[in-house]
C-alpha cells in the first residue's frame, strides 16, 4: 500500500517558524516518525513538501492511479485555493486532511477548509503527532475498504 504524503507552503521552516504555535520539531523530523509508522504498518510512504501552488496541483494530480491513499497538509492553500480543492477532486484518491494546529481555534480566515469535505477525515491541533494519527486512520480505512471490496467480488 502506497501512501503520499503532500505538504504545502511555509512547512519547510517547521522547527523555526512560530515555534510557539508549531513546535521544535522539524519536517524532517515529521518525516522520519511517519516513515517509522509507516514501517510499523507496512506501507510506503512518499513524501513531498513544495511552496508553490501550482507544483503541488501537478503532484496531487500525479497521485491518481498510483498512490492508494494520501496524508494533505495543505498549509495556507487549504484556505484559499480552489485549484489543489479541484486537483484533490480530479486525484480521486481518499487522503486525511491533517494540520499541526486546531485550525478552527484560529483566526477567522483559517477556520474555513476548502479540502475538509472531500476528506475521509480531519486531524488538526496535535502537533506532528497529527500526521501519525491521520495515517494510523487512513490505513485503517483503506484496509476496511479494500476489505470490502474483496467480500463483493466473492
Ligand atoms: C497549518 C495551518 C494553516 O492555517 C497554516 O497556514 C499553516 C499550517 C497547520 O498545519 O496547522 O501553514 O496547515
Amino acid at each position: 500500500m502506497h501512501i503520499a504524503v503532500v505538504n504545502g507552503p511555509n512547512l519547510n521552516l517547521l522547527g523555526v517558524r512560530e515555534p510557539a504555535r508549531y513546535g521544535s520539531a522539524t519536517l524532517a523530523d515529521i518525516e522520519a516518525a511517519v516513515r517509522e509508522r509507516a514501517r510499523a504498518l507496512g506501507v510506503e510512504i512518499g513524501w513531498l513538501q513544495s511552496n508553490h501552488e501550482g507544483a503541488l496541483v501537478d503532484a496531487i494530480q500525479a497521485l491518481r492511479g498510483r498512490a492508494d491513499g494520501a496524508l494533505i497538509n495543505a498549509a495556507a492553500y487549504t484556505h484559499t485555493s480552489i485549484a489543489v480543492r479541484d486537483a484533490v477532486l480530479a486525484a480521486a484518491v481518499p487522503f486525511v486532511e491533517v494540520h499541526l494546529t486546531n485550525i478552527w481555534g484560529r483566526e477567522e480566515e483559517r477556520r474555513k477548509s476548502l479540502l475538509a469535505d472531500l476528506a475521509v477525515g480531519v486531524v488538526a491541533g496535535f502537533g506532528g503527532q497529527s500526521y501519525l494519527l491521520g495515517l494510523e486512520g487512513l490505513v485503517g480505512h483503506l484496509r476496511r475498504t479494500k476489505a470490502s471490496d474483496k467480500s463483493v467480488e466473492v
